[in-house]
């Protein structure tokens, strides 16, 4: 058998090396050798965003990079399927595997429908009933067109049912992203905090800034378009986090290349890096980030892979989000999350709980470290 997957941007990487892993493994005790060819297509491209992942994850390079970089929505999909086709038509695999729901994934399981071949979605499901979203565009196509459905809970797989797909496609797999954390928190616990201050600090705060605080640290990621592209929203959060978070406690904020090029268009990053409370830090390594998340008060994020990470460390989770795909992570559903919007009022409330809070970590069903040895076997099994 040979399979095609397909990596694109960042939170892909920690979905595909478990995966990897268990073709390997399979292959060791097997006769029936499945060959195994990645794809990358190129839209994360500067070494901490990419190259990083594969180091720490222990992902062997790329077969192909399709060299797609950024660009607009449709440019970066066009140019993958432009790219993939030639890729599909050379190789003719088996199955095309598309994880997540980041622009490869749409652009991907298209061009492989049309090419006739079977396509499996890796974390199917997930739905923020959010059509503005890029992410909720890319999984509803991606759903529709796989031929396998690989679900993370249970509540993706019933999303999935109301939709009419039919029952034989959808398997219930677990949480792929929690193999990976399995994995790596006992290397990444023994990482030296200042160290990767030290190491990432894009304003200069040494390695003696946490050594002289005692209430911990709180820490910031921010990415998606409807929080940073507009001055609106994001000056609010920033004023927040300098007037009332660092007034009280460090934060560090590990900063996208997105945000980082919104703060200086709108004339915010210098008063961001000049704080003396602030730690602006490169966007992190794997092992880095699983590391600050273990050890936080309080996590703000728009992430979707932080809340699943947050759920199984217990860290509470400020999800500044209006909606989540991910509805398994928040605290009515036993998580560490909370929606709290852009609402400043609402940040400002929950943070306060939070800051109140004890870790309570929490496992949902499958979160097991053994998920992509069972997406493996529904691929073998598929009739
Ligand atoms: C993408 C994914 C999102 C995911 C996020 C994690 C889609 C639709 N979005 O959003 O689901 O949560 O990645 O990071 O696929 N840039 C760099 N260096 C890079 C990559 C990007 O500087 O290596 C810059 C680009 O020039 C662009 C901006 O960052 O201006 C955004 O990149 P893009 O790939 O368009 O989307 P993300 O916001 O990263």
């Amino acid at each position: 058998m040979r399979i095609i997957s397909v990596v694109g941007a960042r939170p892909n990487f920690m979905k595909i090396a478990p995966f990897i892993k268990a073709i390997e493994k399979h292959n060791q005790i097997s006769d029936n050798i499945i060959e195994h060819i990645l794809v990358h297509t190129g839209q994360h491209y500067d070494d901490r965003m990419s190259r990083a992942f594969f180091e720490q994850l222990e992902i062997p390079d790329a077969d192909i990079n399709l060299g797609v970089g950024s660009g607009s929505h449709a440019e970066q999909v066009g140019h993958t399927m432009i790219e993939f086709e030639k890729v599909l038509k050379d190789k003719k695999p088996d199955w095309v595997v598309v994880v997540g729901d980041v622009n490869a994934i749409l652009a991907c399981s298209v061009t492989a429908k049309k090419e006739h071949i079977l396509c499996c979605h890796i974390e199917a499901g997930l739905r923020s009933g959010d059509i503005s979203m890029p992410e909720e565009v890319n999984r509803l196509v991606a759903d529709r067109l796989s031929d396998l459905l690989l679900t993370p809970d249970q509540i993706s797989s019933e999303n999935l049912r109301k939709e009419g797909v039919p029952e034989a496609k959808i398997k219930f797999t677990g949480n792929i992203m929690i193999d990976t954390l399995e994995k790596n928190r006992i290397k990444a616990g023994k990482l030296n905090i200042n160290e990767i201050i030290k190491l990432n600090s894009v304003n200069g705060l040494d390695s003696e800034f946490l050594s002289s605080s005692n209430p911990g640290f709180a820490l910031m990621t921010l990415h998606r378009p409807s929080n940073v592209d507009t001055r609106e929203v994001l000056e609010p959060i920033v004023r927040f986090i300098i007037d009332e978070v660092c007034s009280e406690i460090p934060l560090i904020w590990t900063i996208h290349p997105r945000t980082r090029k919104m703060l200086e268009n709108f004339g915010l990053l210098n008063e961001v890096m000049e704080h003396k409370n602030l730690v602006v830090l490169e966007p992190l390594g794997y092992l880095e980030m699983l590391k600050l998340n273990m050890n936080s008060r309080v996590i703000l994020t728009d992430s979707g892979g932080l809340q699943e990470e947050c759920t199984i460390l217990g860290t509470p989770c400020l999800t500044l989000r209006w909606n989540t795909e991910r509805p398994v992570t928040l605290m009515e559903h036993g998580g560490a999350s909370v929606l709290v919007g852009n609402s400043i009022k609402l940040i400002r409330e929950e943070y306060h709980k939070a800051m109140n809070k004890k870790r309570v970590p929490v496992r949902p069903k499958l979160w097991d470290g053994h998920t992509a040895e069972r997406c493996l076997k529904e691929i073998i099994d598929y009739k």
